[in-house]
């Protein structure tokens, strides 16, 4: 099986960037990180990355006038090391049409929660102070909208009696560590295809 490159991009803690790097090191999913990137100086996860021999840039969005600038920047980072697939962990940024188009189809996100309720920041805190019963986390492929792209993996979270938006987000990451590493093997491994809205699995016969 061949090996997929994987660039991660973070702005803080990186416990997803942890956990993809770690299901890739035991063959679970059949990639390597080849390249950690941050927004940020201070993430966290960059020093966790560099420990792990790991390469990693920091490029501060605050060094260029746009948007654009700055993912031409992390578009050229990705292309020079080699980058096949983009996972966003924790990334704190959008990203612009010419990002997207330039990974169509090969950039992941992990959002916590059950999309479409409660895209934006802060998402498990929406969904405590709604009263929500359920709550959760959902893999997708990014699409030029916040939050939107096509779902690959979501995972439920209970909201347990009594839990606070701490314990719930505490819960939910828990499974954002499992359905991030499953989505990407399941997309590295598995035939797939996006038929609108939809990431369809397995190879379709039509009628
Ligand atoms: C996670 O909750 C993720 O869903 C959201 O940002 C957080 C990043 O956490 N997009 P980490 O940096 O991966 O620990």
């Amino acid at each position: 099986m061949t090996t997929t490159r994987i660039g991660v991009l973070i702005s803080g803690r990186g416990s997803n960037l942890q956990a993809i790097a770690s299901a890739c090191a035991t063959g679970e999913v059949p990639a390597r990180v080849v390249l950690v990137v941050s927004n940020r100086a201070d993430a966290a996860g960059l020093a966790w990355a560099s420990g792990r021999g790991l390469a990693t840039v920091v490029l501060p969005h605050s060094e260029h006038p746009d948007r654009e600038s700055h993912d031409r920047a992390v578009v050229a980072a990705l292309r020079g090391a080699g980058v096949e697939w983009v996972c966003l962990a924790g990334y704190m940024r959008l990203l612009s049409p010419a990002f997207v188009a330039a990974y169509r189809d090969r950039i992941l996100n992990v959002h916590p929660s059950l999309l479409p309720a409660f895209p934006g920041l802060h998402a498990q805190r929406q969904a405590w102070e709604y009263g929500a019963k359920v709550s959760g986390c959902t893999v997708h492929l990014v699409d030029d909208e916040l939050d939107h792209g096509p779902v690959v993996v979501q995972r439920a979270v209970p909201v347990r009696e009594g839990a606070d938006a701490e314990r719930l987000a505490g819960d939910i990451l828990v499974e954002e560590h499992r359905a991030y590493p499953l989505a990407l093997r399941r997309l590295l491994t598995e035939p797939w295809r996006v038929v609108g809205r939809r990431v369809q699995f397995g190879t379709v016969s039509l009628p």
